[in-house]
């Protein structure tokens, strides 16, 4: 299978990478795209192919990924719009905020034909293959979004929702890589303060936070048991949680979330 990703920048550089270490895809058959040649040094270093030229990427791809920021969407289609073969090559849009059918009529030929098109919101942690990928279909049938899903399976988890859910997917998982990494660098720095080296309280919370993502994962999820078994009546736990809380700990992390809601 080939993939064209255009727009190799924070999402779809880290698609491309994380789908390269999967085992499955070559570097050879995924080509990335960039508004300027010098993005693409480090992609043709590692073997990928690389283009500044949108319509001659998408041509040969099966899977043809659109990573561009919303305001580059327009352009992008309508350069490769007549470099494709509608029958044969689906449509991932990663633009998150660009509406799917304002995206369809973009695409939409003379004769009304349309590709199949279906909307995919992966995270940065895609280029570790440990996405939290949300797919919805635009109007691809059920064939053509299990090849995408199938591709994303790859490198991460995924979870089929309604597009109306893809904005609080965003929020919760591709943003959500932000807001977990402000509480490892918090904790980090309350670390520094208990005495350790910038460098051994980043990888002390980073290992405890990869602790605590085995736990849930291997007691079907449910936190506040894990939280009750750290967290003893009156031990230090419970005071560490308790002057959280009177800080504002989980008031601030909906805040951020609901900020963030597209
Ligand atoms: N970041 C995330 O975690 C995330 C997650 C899910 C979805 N998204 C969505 O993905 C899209 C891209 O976000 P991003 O954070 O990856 O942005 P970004 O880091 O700014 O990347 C945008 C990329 O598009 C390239 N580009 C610009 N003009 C182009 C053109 N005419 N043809 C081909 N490529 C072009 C840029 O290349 P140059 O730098 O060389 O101009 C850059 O590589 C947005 O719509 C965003 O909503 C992002």
């Amino acid at each position: 299978m080939k993939i064209a990703i255009l727009g190799c920048g924070s999402i779809g550089g880290a698609v491309a990478v994380g789908l390269s270490r999967c085992g499955v895809f070559r570097t050879s058959d995924i080509t990335v795209t960039a508004g300027h040649a010098s993005s693409l040094d480090r992609f043709a270093g590692l073997g990928f192919r690389a283009s500044l030229n949108n319509a001659e990427a998408a041509r040969e791809a099966d899977i043809v990924m659109i990573s561009v920021r919303s305001r580059v969407v327009k352009q992008v289609v309508e350069e490769i719009r007549d470099a494709l073969d509608y029958s044969r090559q689906i449509i991932v849009s990663m633009a998150a905020e660009y509406p799917s059918e304002e995206l369809l009529s973009l695409f939409r030929r003379p004769d009304g034909s349309v590709p199949q098109v279906v909307k995919v919101i992966p995270n940065t942690a895609i280029e570790a293959r440990q996405s939290m990928t949300f797919l919805a279909p635009v109007n691809a049938d059920k064939e053509h979004l299990e090849q995408v899903r199938a591709v994303f399976d790859k490198a991460g988890k995924t979870l089929l929702v309604e597009e109306k859910m893809l904005g609080a997917g965003t929020t919760l998982a591709s943003c959500g890589i932000g807001y977990a990494m402000a509480y490892v660098k918090a904790a980090s720095e309350g670390g520094k303060r208990l005495g350790f080296t910038a460098e051994d309280a980043v990888r002390i919370v980073a290992q405890t936070v990869q602790g605590a993502v085995s736990l849930l994962e291997m007691r079907d999820f449910r936190p506040e048991e894990e939280i009750d078994k750290v967290a003893t009546p009156g031990g230090l736990t419970e005071k560490g949680l308790k002057a959280m809380e009177e800080s504002g700990f989980t008031d601030a992390v909906i805040r951020g979330l609901t900020a963030s809601a597209i």
